[in-house]
């Protein structure tokens, strides 16, 4: 028994694969708008979280960097001095800490944390020192 050759079924097969390379570019411009439209979502859930961080917590940071108090105070974690956050969770609740900790960020204190003593800060007004501690009392 001999099975005959396939030879002809063959040729029809090869001819089909000359639409190769035109379904290869048409396949393209399809791929593109598709990895556009997996980093849109992205990219508005981004703006979404930039906008939700209230404009005062940023406006209080910036008065911060401005007068200097974050070269010894982060948000977390003290450098020379507590985090603000430390801060905040120490004071919370506290009515008289507002005006005991602008006192204390006008005229320096000592002893309430460590050792490392917090200078004068005499470069602000008293309205920079209430508008700053209202800040870290409501850092979260
Ligand atoms: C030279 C470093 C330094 C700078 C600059 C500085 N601090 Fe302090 N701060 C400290 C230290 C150290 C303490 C802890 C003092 C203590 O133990 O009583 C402190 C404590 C504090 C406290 C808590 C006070 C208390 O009695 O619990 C607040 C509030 C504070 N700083 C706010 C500020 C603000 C606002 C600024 C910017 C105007 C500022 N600090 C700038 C070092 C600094």
């Amino acid at each position: 028994m001999h099975s005959p050759a396939p030879g002809p079924e063959n040729k029809p097969a090869r001819k089909a694969g000359g639409g190769a390379p035109f379904s290869t570019l048409s396949s393209m411009p399809r791929s593109i708008p598709f990895a556009a439209s997996a980093i849109a979502p992205l990219a508005a859930a981004l703006v979404m979280l930039c906008a939700a961080a209230p404009a005062q917590a940023q406006a209080g940071r910036d008065l911060a960097q401005q007068k200097n108090c974050l070269t010894c105070h982060g948000a977390n974690r003290g450098v020379l001095g507590p985090g603000f956050r430390e801060i905040a969770a120490r004071y919370a609740g506290k009515a008289e800490a507002q005006a005991q900790l602008v006192e204390r960020v006008l005229h320096g204190g000592v002893g309430n944390w460590g050792k490392v003593p917090m200078p004068a800060n005499t470069q602000l007004s008293d309205a920079d020192a209430r508008a700053l501690v209202t800040w870290i009392l409501e850092t979260r």
